[in-house]
This record gives structure tokens, C-alpha cells and sequence, in this order.
């Protein structure tokens, strides 16, 4: 009999996403290059599939290309889960050896460039149809429900949806939060599925990777928040384990702030003190927050907080030059709290928090926006946000205010200027200062709490000095500027000092 899909690539995330089609009733013809892998996923699957009813397995292990493309019914359906990058092209390469038709989809789950998938559709556009779709949630959500950003061909979508639709994590649309499923064979109808057609081709993988620099920005923010309690109240992982778990009761809810509690909270079987602290302060990265900053520079779009994010990894990597310049610099002299000081401050950082994540995903949100512009997608931010509430690794109910800030208003420039997120910031905003405020004087590095809110400043001022920039730029360049109290787009040049005017003489006269 033959299988409804094939799986190419069964590492971790693989594995999980195959056994998730399984219990969600499709039959996976599966191949990996490492035959182990092949064994490991058929062996888990009749492990796992007790109600055998017609006593067939649900997995069928292949061990080339070939078999895989004879064991599918057509038109044929794979899926490919194979690191970003080149292994995507040499799969590819491999089923179009094996006979892969026209009508055929490919569908890459990895986390590819989003300039990649769009080359990589035209690219293929003669052999078969080139899908991509991003997935988010790590490996749980790969086995009980991840996030997926799918985009490419409208009418591929049309065949793959049901299936997504099923594999993906629920969200009691109502109140926002996940219906979680956690045992295998268990599957969920009930609610809103985490997956929407994002668009054309590369927009999935384009808001795949803004989710990610987003992520960046929630996990510095936290860790920056840990730092503050440890370094200026002396608090141990387990206290700040509790107020972290209090704080996952309001606003500040999510999947992220969840594991930091779990973390904070876990103890070294080997010394019996918290494993956090016995872990090596260096900050690793696979790049999609770098893709995510960088784009922003590219698109105009300024994301202060995801880009500081990403620059705290990189200072955390030079751990030798910090330990000789932590002898070499001085440090601010340290002042011990009072009982009260030290509450009003750990109710100043709550707010600190809250504020520079909202930032985040303003910048995140706008970004988006600028992007579509330029590459004429029609992104549903609305859509985006739910699809991002559960499953993926920034789910929070925080995204359920932000769905419903661009149901109110679909043409959204950004999340500042939403009447429910102003009131937000602006009822906290003094707290926020203050937290950095204590920070700073206590020289505790605050990166993304600090960009956030020279962000929001920025964004609220009516006026910015780059009136005089634009001086300079005309004075040493004859840039031009434009006046306020002249005609708008009309351009001005002035000789600014006669030291200019000798200097443009001697220049003429050589
Ligand atoms: C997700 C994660 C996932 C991966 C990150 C890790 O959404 O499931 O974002 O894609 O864990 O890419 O990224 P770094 O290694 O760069 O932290």
C-alpha cells in the first residue's frame, strides 16, 4: 500500500514531525542517509501505534531516494527537514536523479534564508513545485503541535493545508491560550489551528525568521532581568525562580518565561546547586537573529532591541577579554537596598520588561510590515500574530493583544500607536526608567531594556536632533537639507564658514 507523504531528513525535529503525521492518520514513507535514523523512527512508530487495526505500520523506512518515490502515491508529497543551506539543494538534486514529476512538492521545513526558498522556487520551477514552510516550537512542538509559516504556490497550499492544519498546535480562539497535547496517538480538533498561508514564496520563512529575532529579544530581556535580581539584590536562582513564576501569571506570560523558571529551579545532580550556574556565560547562535537584524538595517526599519540582542550574545562569546578588562575597569560603587527599595525595584523590573518586549515586537511587527512593502506581500499581521500563540517558542497570550490590535486596525504602522498597547507603556513607563536607572548606577549591562526604551523615546518625540546632523552632512559634503519653515522637498546648500569656503577655493585653484 502505498504512503500519503514522504519524510526526508529524520534527525530530532524529523522524527518528531513524522510520528505527529502518524497520529494524525497519515501513512510516511521516511529516508534519511543515516539508516539508523530510518530504523529509529520505524521501530518508535510501532512502539507508539498500540491501535494497529489493520496491522499495517504507519511508517515505511526507505533506503534511497528511489524507494521513497516508488512507495508514495502521486502526485507526490515530500516533506524535507534537512539543515538549512546546502543540504536542501542536494536533496533536491537527489529526487529529481530519482524521477521526481512536475506536479510533485517539495515542501522545506528547515530554517533556510528566506532569499534562499525564493531562488530556490524559481530554481526548480521545471522539476517540481519548490514549498517552503517554517516550524517553530523545537522538538515537543514538532511531536504534539509546532507553529507553521507556510508560503509558495497558492495551489500546493491547497493540498497541503488539511494536513498542516492537523499537525499543528490549537488555541482556544477565545481566550488565546494553547490546547495542549502531550501523549502520543492524541490528537486535537477543537480550536484554531497555529498555521495560515503566510504568502509568496520566501514570506514564510521571512516571518519564521522575524519570530526568531523576536526570540532573541524575549530571551535577552529575561536573561537581563535575572542578571539585576542576582547581581544588585543578591537573590538566589530559587527566589528568582518564584518571582519569575509569579510574573508568568500576568502580562509578562510565556512559553519562555515558563523554562526560565524550570531552569532557574534545576539542580545539579553532581554539586546539588542550581545547574544554571555552572553553566559557561557564552552565548552560542545559528543566525537568524543576525538574518533579522540585518535586515532591518536594510529595510530602514530600526529594531534596536532584537539587534542588541543580538550583539549580547556576541559580547558574552569574548569571555577572555571580559575576565582581563573586569581587573582593568572600574565599577560603580555598589549601595545595598532597603527591604522596601528592594521590593519597589523587583515591581520596577516586572514593568521594565513588560515595557521593552512590547518594544520588541513593535520593531518585530514593523519590520514585517516594511518588508511586504517592498516585496508586494500581503501579510495578515492579525493572522501572523495568532498563528504565533501557541506552538512556536515566543508563544504567549501577549500575542492574543496583538492579533486584536490589528483586528482593530489592519493598517497598523506599529504597535506604539495602538490605543490598548500606549496605555500599556504609558502606565508603566516611569517604572521602566527606574529599573535602568538602578541598573545602570549599579552597572548592571541592561542592553535590551536600555534599546527598547530609547526606542519608544525616539518614537515619541516630536522633535530629534537630526536637524543638526543634517547640518553636518551639509557642511562637509553639501548634502543638503530641508527647511520647516519653507516649501516641503525643497532643498537648501549654504557655504557654513569662510574656513569651508578658503578650503573649496585652494581645491578649485589645484
Ligand atoms: C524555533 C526555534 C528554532 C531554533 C533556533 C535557535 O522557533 O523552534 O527558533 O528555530 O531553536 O533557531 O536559534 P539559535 O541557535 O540561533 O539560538
Amino acid at each position: 500500500k502505498l504512503s500519503d507523504i514522504g519524510f526526508i531528513g529524520l534527525g530530532v525535529m524529523g522524527q518528531n514531525l513524522v510520528l505527529n503525521l502518524a497520529d494524525n492518520g497519515y501513512t510516511i514513507a521516511a529516508f534519511d542517509l543515516n539508516n539508523d535514523k530510518v530504523q529509529a523512527v520505524v521501530a518508535q512508530d510501532s512502539l507508539e501505534n498500540v491501535t494497529n487495526i489493520s496491522n499495517t505500520p504507519r511508517v515505511y523506512g526507505c533506503s534511497s531516494y528511489t524507494e521513497l518515490l516508488s512507495q508514495l502515491k502521486a502526485p507526490h508529497l515530500i516533506i524535507l527537514s534537512v539543515p538549512a543551506g546546502s543540504a536542501v539543494d542536494e536533496v533536491c538534486q537527489h529526487l529529481i536523479n530519482a524521477g521526481i514529476e512536475s506536479d510533485d512538492i517539495i515542501i522545506d521545513t528547515g530554517n533556510s534564508l528566506w532569499l534562499d526558498t525564493v531562488a530556490r522556487e524559481k530554481k526548480y520551477k521545471s522539476n517540481f513545485v519548490f514549498f517552503s514552510s517554517a516550524v517553530s516550537g523545537g522538538e515537543v512542538g514538532a511531536r504534539f503541535g509546532p507553529s507553521l509559516m507556510p508560503s509558495g504556490s497558492v495551489d500546493a497550499w491547497a493540498r497541503i493545508k488539511p494536513i498542516w492544519q492537523a499537525i499543528a498546535a490549537k488555541v482556544d480562539a477565545s481566550t488565546g491560550k494553547p490546547i495542549t497535547r502531550t501523549q502520543p496517538g492524541q490528537v486535537i480538533t477543537e480550536g484554531e489551528a497555529c498555521t495560515d498561508y503566510i504568502g509568496p514564496a520566501g514570506s514564510g520563512h521571512y516571518v519564521k525568521m522575524v519570530h526568531n529575532g523576536i526570540e532573541y529579544a524575549d530571551m535577552q530581556i529575561i536573561c537581563e532581568a535575572y542578571h539585576v535580581l542576582k547581581s544588585t539584590l543578591q537573590l538566589t536562582c530559587h527566589d528568582i525562580a518564584d518571582i519569575f513564576s509569579t510574573w508568568n501569571d500576568g502580562p509578562l506570560n510565556s512559553y519562555l518565561m515558563e523554562i526560565s523558571v524550570e531552569v532557574l529551579r534545576h539542580q545539579s545532580t553532581d554539586t546539588n546547586t542550581p545547574l544554571v550556574e555552572l553553566i559557561l556565560d557564552k552565548a552560542e547562535q545559528k543566525g537568524t537573529g543576525l538574518w533579522t537584524a540585518v535586515s532591518s538595517l536594510e529595510v530602514g526599519c530600526p529594531a534596536p532591541t532584537i539587534a542588541q540582542a543580538v550583539y549580547a550574545r556576541s559580547i558574552s562569546s569574548f569571555k577572555a577579554l571580559r575576565t582581563q578588562a573586569s581587573t582593568l575597569l572600574a565599577a560603580p560603587q555598589q549601595v545595598s537596598l532597603s527591604p522596601n527599595d528592594q521590593q519597589a525595584l523587583i515591581e520596577q523590573l516586572h514593568d521594565a520588561m513588560y515595557c521593552a518586549k512590547i518594544c520588541a515586537y513593535a520593531q518585530g511587527f514593523q519590520l514585517m510590515k516594511l518588508a511586504a512593502r517592498e516585496q508586494e506581500w500581503a501579510l495578515n499581521f492579525a493572522s501572523i500574530a495568532k498563528i504565533w500563540r501557541a506552538g512556536c517558542i515566543i508563544r504567549a497570550v501577549f500575542l492574543q493583544s496583538i492579533s486584536q490590535a490589528y483586528e482593530r486596525n489592519d493598517k497598523l504602522a506599529n504597535l506604539l500607536v495602538d490605543d490598548f498597547f500606549s496605555k500599556e507603556l504609558n502606565a508603566r513607563q516611569e517604572n521602566w526608567r527606574k529599573a535602568i536607572c538602578h541598573a545602570t548606577m549599579q552597572g548592571v549591562p541592561v542592553g535590551a531594556l536600555s534599546a527598547s526604551l530609547a526606542y519608544y523615546d525616539a518614537m515619541r518625540s516630536e522633535t530629534l536632533p537630526a536637524n543638526l546632523l543634517q547640518a553636518q552632512r551639509d557642511f562637509f559634503g553639501a548634502h543638503t537639507f530641508e527647511r520647516i519653515d519653507k516649501a516641503p522637498g525643497e532643498k537648501y546648500h549654504v557655504q557654513w564658514s569662510s574656513k569651508a569656503r578658503a578650503t573649496v577655493l585652494v581645491n578649485e585653484g589645484l
